[in-house]
C-alpha cells in the first residue's frame, strides 16, 4: 500500500513540475498580418511573438480570439492574462492596463478607390463617408476631424467591403493591415498621411509588474537573437 502511494505521489509530482503554467492571450484574429484566421485557425506575427516570449519564459501560451472592444474588459476582469493584438499604447488605455515595451511602430493610413483623387489628407475627409473599426485608434483619430460623416464597422475586412461595394468613400486603418488587405483586393489605394507614430505593445493587467518585465526581457533576447528579425520577413513580404 506505502509503495503504491509513494508511487501516487511521485507520478502526480512529475505531472505538476512537467505541466507548464498556461498564459491565455487574448487576440483580435481580424488584423493580418498581425493575427488572422487560416484554415480555422488563429496565425500571423503577434501569434508567433508570444509563442517565442512563452518559449523564453518558459509558460504555455493559449490564445483567445475576442472582439477588439472586449479585450480590455477581458483583461480586468482576468478572464486572460495578456493581450498581443496589434494594440497601440495610448494614455487612456495605459489607465486599465500596463504595457510592454513597444514591439512595432506603425501609423494610419487612409484606403481610397484606385480612382479617388480628391482626398488626400485628413482634411479633404470632410463630408465624406468614412470607414473606421469600433474601438480602433483610427476611429478616435477620425472623432477629432470635425465634420466627417464617420462609419463604424466591427472589424476591417467588413469595411474593406463596405468601401469595396462603394458604401463609403475611405476608410482609416494602420498602415501593415492596410497593406495587406489592399494586397488582397483589387481596385483599392493607400494614401499616406502625416499623422502621429503608434506603437504596439503587450498589455497585462495592472500590478503585474513581474510578469511585463519577464516579457520585456524575453522581447530584447527575442530581438538580440534574430528571432524578431525573421519573424518580420515570414509575415511581411
Ligand atoms: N492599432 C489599433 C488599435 O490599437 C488597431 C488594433 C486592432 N487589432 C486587432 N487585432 N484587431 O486600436
Amino acid at each position: 500500500m506505502k509503495k503504491i502511494l509513494g508511487v501516487l505521489l511521485l507520478v502526480l509530482m512529475g505531472t505538476i513540475s512537467f505541466t507548464k503554467e498556461v498564459l491565455y492571450v487574448g487576440t483580435n484574429a481580424e488584423f493580418a498580418p498581425f493575427e488572422y484566421m487560416k484554415d480555422g485557425e488563429i496565425v500571423g506575427f503577434d501569434i508567433d511573438l508570444i509563442n517565442k516570449i512563452g518559449e523564453k519564459i518558459g509558460k504555455e501560451i493559449k490564445i483567445k480570439n475576442i472582439a477588439f472592444d472586449g479585450l480590455l474588459p477581458a483583461l480586468q476582469t482576468n478572464k486572460i492574462d495578456l493581450i498581443i493584438a496589434g494594440m497601440t499604447v495610448t494614455k487612456e488605455r495605459e489607465k486599465f492596463v500596463d504595457f510592454s515595451k513597444d514591439y512595432f511602430i506603425a501609423n494610419q493610413v487612409i484606403v481610397v478607390p484606385e480612382n479617388e483623387n480628391t482626398i488626400i489628407d485628413m482634411e479633404s475627409l470632410k463630408n465624406k463617408k468614412v470607414g473606421v473599426v469600433l474601438g480602433y485608434t483610427g476611429d478616435l483619430m477620425v472623432s477629432k476631424v470635425e465634420g466627417v460623416n464617420k462609419i463604424q464597422y466591427n472589424s476591417a475586412p467588413s469595411s474593406i467591403m463596405a468601401l469595396k461595394g462603394g458604401k463609403i468613400d475611405a476608410m482609416i486603418l494602420d498602415s501593415a493591415p492596410a497593406q495587406s488587405y489592399v494586397a488582397k483586393n483589387k481596385g483599392l489605394k493607400i494614401i499616406n498621411i502625416d499623422t502621429e507614430v503608434e506603437k504596439y505593445a503587450i498589455a497585462a493587467g495592472k500590478n503585474n509588474q513581474n510578469l511585463i518585465n519577464e516579457i520585456n526581457k524575453a522581447l530584447d533576447e527575442i530581438k538580440s537573437q534574430g528571432i524578431y528579425d525573421e519573424l518580420i520577413i515570414k509575415h511581411f513580404n
